[in-house]
């Protein structure tokens, strides 16, 4: 039997399923395709899962987190503060000030006022504290799914106020920049727009350098690496990105200035997306003028993405697997979820297997944006648990408790 099967008929659905193999497959893909070129920083923000992240840490160099609960995170999940790095565009003073209490790596800053707060806060713990600045570039590729760039935004420096804006933060007494950060489009497919993308952050690094005569020791590259969710998408061809990338990264490393400098790969979906289903049961079956409806036991509160309303224009339908009838005659299905509301639809027109009540539905490339990127507690249905398979065997690591019924059903 499909394990994913075996885990809804377990633990009941909604329910998240990861899968530790999988995603450790990914990560001795990322290790290995650039050399030693890059370090790995993954967002935590993407799965913030604590058994997840204990499966990701050993393939670090850092975790990303963007708030102070994620920091926390990245510790409980075995990793040492110094390999941890804090961004996020409304850092909140205390958070500042318990993460660098910690012993935090590097502060991402994202402004010069959050400088000016980040260096008093530091002089205040009687510490120096290692920091990036991120930087807003002017232009991104095309192919990436949503861009921070050219317009007004709350994320990093704008790449044309760098020149005003860097030397006053390189001189705060509080603080030592030790790099830059740029991270300004999601979800690209395209290797050459990647690559062009990596082009571009080299050009704004050596900038940054020059004007603030660092050595930078770190650089972060936010990769932006996409996943084929819609039917018919081409996956990421990761295998061609070396031959695109290297030059790129080997012609900056020549430069006496960036001798010294750790680049990372910071990136979330692309490691965890295709590790994760969100499994949910068919409720419902109903003929309305003309469609054939399925309601289901998720919707938009547990996937946001998958019912295309995370920055998504215009709805498509994901793609979605009937695991307990996969044979069946296929037909055309409108599939809703459990909200009283009209927009709770997850998809519409969609082809699959005969869709019956009881049925189990998965919908791919759940691992990230998934769970915590939902609003859950809409209209109060229990929380999906979540699940990871490793080596075969199947752990409950749910850390989504609320809203469970009281007390024992009735027998009936
Ligand atoms: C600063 C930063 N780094 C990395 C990521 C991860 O992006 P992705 O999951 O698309 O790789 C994000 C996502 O929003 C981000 O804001």
């Amino acid at each position: 039997m499909d394990w994913r099967v075996s885990a809804a008929r377990t633990y009941g659905t909604p329910l998240y399923a990861y899968d530790a193999d999988l995603l450790t497959d990914r990560l001795r893909i990322l290790s290995g395709l650039f050399g030693d070129r890059f370090g790995i920083s993954y967002a935590i923000k993407a799965n913030p899962n604590l058994a997840v992240l204990r499966v990701i840490r050993p393939w670090l160099d850092t975790f990303d987190a963007s708030s102070h609960a994620e920091v926390e995170r990245a510790v409980a999940a075995g990793m040492d503060p110094a390999h941890v790095t804090f961004s996020g565009p409304a850092k909140r003073h205390e958070e500042i000030a318990r993460a660098m209490a910690m012993g935090l790596g590097e502060l991402v800053l994202e402004h010069a006022d959050e400088a000016r707060q980040a260096s008093a806060i530091a002089q205040r713990l009687g510490r120096v504290q290692d920091v990036l600045v991120r930087i807003n570039p002017m232009r991104v590729p095309r192919g990436f799914g949503a861009s921070m760039a050219a317009t007004p935004s709350q994320f990093g420096i704008d790449e044309e106020d760098i020149a005003a804006e860097l030397p006053g933060i390189a001189a705060l007494p509080g603080l030592r920049l030790i790099g830059f950060h740029i991270y300004s489009g999601t979800n690209c497919r395209d290797p050459n727009a990647i690559a062009e993308n990596f082009a571009i952050f080299a050009d704004i690094f050596r900038r940054a350098q020059a004007i603030t005569g660092i050595r930078p020791t770190r650089l972060v590259f936010g990769s932006g690496f996409g996943l084929n969710y819609l039917p018919g998408e081409a996956p990421l061809d990761h295998e061609a990105l070396p031959a695109l990338v290297n030059p790129v990264i080997d012609a900056l490393r020549a430069e006496p200035a960036f001798r010294d400098a750790r680049c990372n790969l910071e990136l979330g979906r692309w490691l965890v997306g295709p590790a994760g289903w969100l499994l949910t049961g068919v409720v419902s079956a109903k003929q309305s003028r003309g469609a054939a409806v399925r309601t289901c036991d998720a919707g938009f509160n547990n996937h946001l993405a998958a019912a295309s309303m995370m920055g998504t224009v215009i709805p498509r339908n994901w793609v979605f697997e009937n695991v307990t009838n996969p044979d069946g005659p296929v037909g055309r299905y409108t599939l809703t979820g459990p909200l009283c509301t009209s927009i709770d639809r997850l998809a519409h027109g969609i082809d699959l297997p005969e869709v019956r009540p009881g049925d189990i539905l998965a919908i791919p490339n759940s691992g990230a944006y998934g769970l915590t990127a939902s609003p859950t507690r809409f209209i109060s249905h229990p929380e999906p648990r979540e699940v990871l398979r490793q080596g075969g065997q199947l752990a409950d690591v749910s850390e989504s408790a609320l809203n469970r019924w009281q007390g024992e059903a009735p027998d009936v």
